[in-house]
């Protein structure tokens, strides 16, 4: 579903010199530049780290998408401050409308965090910046899905006072999220650079075996269809070895339990992750990868896959979420709008395609009443894999098992 660690990646990630401003420079963003970025263990550490920017006091609102996976909202009660929550318009633009009332109307707000989702850029997220210089509130952009996306030649990220990544979910890493602050105008004032905060190294022998596990999987989801069963049963079974010696260690209880959390860890279970940064290692993978190369595949697997659930000839049981293609966006999934997102997903599972009830879960902390259109969206959406490391070939068998479940759903209707 998501990239894998391959060999080749790892290798290439070792060799290179640590620290080369001229490779980090071709990244966005430029993590070489340690005043306005900083290297957090994940996307919601990275949130976590524009809260603490911002000093937000118990007083202090921020202001957050209903539609949301939830990770946002940890780290802002994590915090201390106030939440609260606006609507999405109509699909997965939000509703300015209502953004610009609360702005206007509530002084508590300082923040408002705003997301690009799956990549595509906020419509109008020029005038949410406008707004939110007219009523001193900060914009904190979400790019969680925008890692090298673009609005109008502008990169997302750039736009907002704020910016926050998570490049783990677009690159083959095993752990990384960005905080950004960029050079404001205006009457908005905030610290210029990033503050240093104490931040501790992830510990060596978990992120070996979170490596080995992200390259175990990479054997495991490789298009069989050349015939590489036999390195792909050796390249497992090799990198069982350390893993297997490693899960010995954590059994015996010789490092501390926070040690071993991955990156996908939530709620109160991630508050020890809000400290750790990046592995040098992975912000290695993350300085070296060929960034014109993720972009060409995941915009070559997203056409494909469009314009086969385009083609098809109903359009009731996979409609796409996105269904364009715009200069500028790199899609981190294809999300399609489908009326049984659970059955659908247990139907790709059993053909062996690995697809996402997008965020079904309601967080307890929002009233969900109050948020209709968010609601709507997290019962209808499932996202499909459309990353780099997927060939045509795996993109068209993901195109026929839709097509498979089409067929079969209208049968059951008849
Ligand atoms: C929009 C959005 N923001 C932030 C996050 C947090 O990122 P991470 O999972 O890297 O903590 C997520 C996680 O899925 C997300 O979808």
């Amino acid at each position: 579903m998501t990239p894998t660690l391959r060999t080749a990646e790892l290798i290439r990630a070792l060799v290179q010199p640590s620290s080369n401003p001229e490779q980090s420079a071709r990244q966005f963003p430029d993590t070489h530049n340690t005043e306005t970025t900083s290297l957090t263990f994940n996307g919601s550490a990275a949130l976590y780290r524009a809260a603490q920017h911002l000093q937000l006091s118990t007083t202090d609102t921020v202001l957050l998408p209903a539609y949301g996976c939830g990770a946002e909202i940890g780290p802002f009660e994590y915090a201390g401050c106030r939440l609260s929550f606006y609507d999405n318009a109509d699909g997965l633009n939000v509703d300015v409308e209502q953004i610009s009332q609360i702005l206007e109307s509530d002084e508590s707000v300082k923040a408002l965090l705003v997301t690009h989702h799956f990549g595509l850029a906020q419509a109008k997220v020029t005038a949410l910046k406008q707004l939110c210089e007219k009523t001193g509130t900060l914009l904190i952009e979400d790019c969680a899905h925008a890692l090298y996306c673009e609005h109008e030649n502008t990169m997302l990220g750039s736009i907002g006072h704020l910016a926050i990544f998570s490049p783990r979910k677009t690159l083959p890493l095993t752990e990384g999220g960005i905080f950004v602050v960029n050079n404001t105008t205006g009457d908005v004032t905030i610290p210029s650079q990033v503050t240093a905060q104490e931040s501790v190294k992830p510990e060596r022998l978990a992120l070996l075996q979170r490596l080995c596990y992200s390259i175990q999987q990479g054997y495991r989801s490789r298009d069989n269809s050349l015939g590489y069963a036999l390195i792909r049963g050796s390249g497992i079974a090799l990198w069982a070895i350390p893993s297997t010696f490693i899960k010995l260690i954590k059994r015996a209880g010789l490092t501390k339990k926070a040690h071993w959390l991955t990156a996908d860890a939530e709620g109160s279970e991630a508050i020890p992750i809000y400290r750790t940064r990046m592995s040098s290692l992975m912000h290695s993978v993350y300085r070296t990868t060929n960034k014109s190369n993720v972009i060409e595949r995941r915009r070559h697997n997203f056409y494909q896959l469009l314009s086969s659930v385009q083609t098809q000839k109903s359009d009731t049981i996979a409609t796409p979420v996105i269904s364009e293609l715009p200069e500028g966006f790199l899609p981190l999934y294809f999300p399609i709008f489908t009326p049984n997102p659970a059955e659908l997903v247990a139907y790709l599972e059993g053909v062996d395609i690995e697809a996402f009830n997008w965020w079904q879960h309601l967080h307890p902390t929002v009233n969900w009443t109050d948020f209709p259109v968010a609601r709507r969206l997290k019962q209808s959406i499932v996202a499909l894999p459309v990353h780099q490391q997927l060939t045509s070939r795996q993109i068209e068998r993901i195109a026929s098992a839709l097509t498979a479940y089409e067929t079969e759903t209208h049968q059951l209707n008849v």
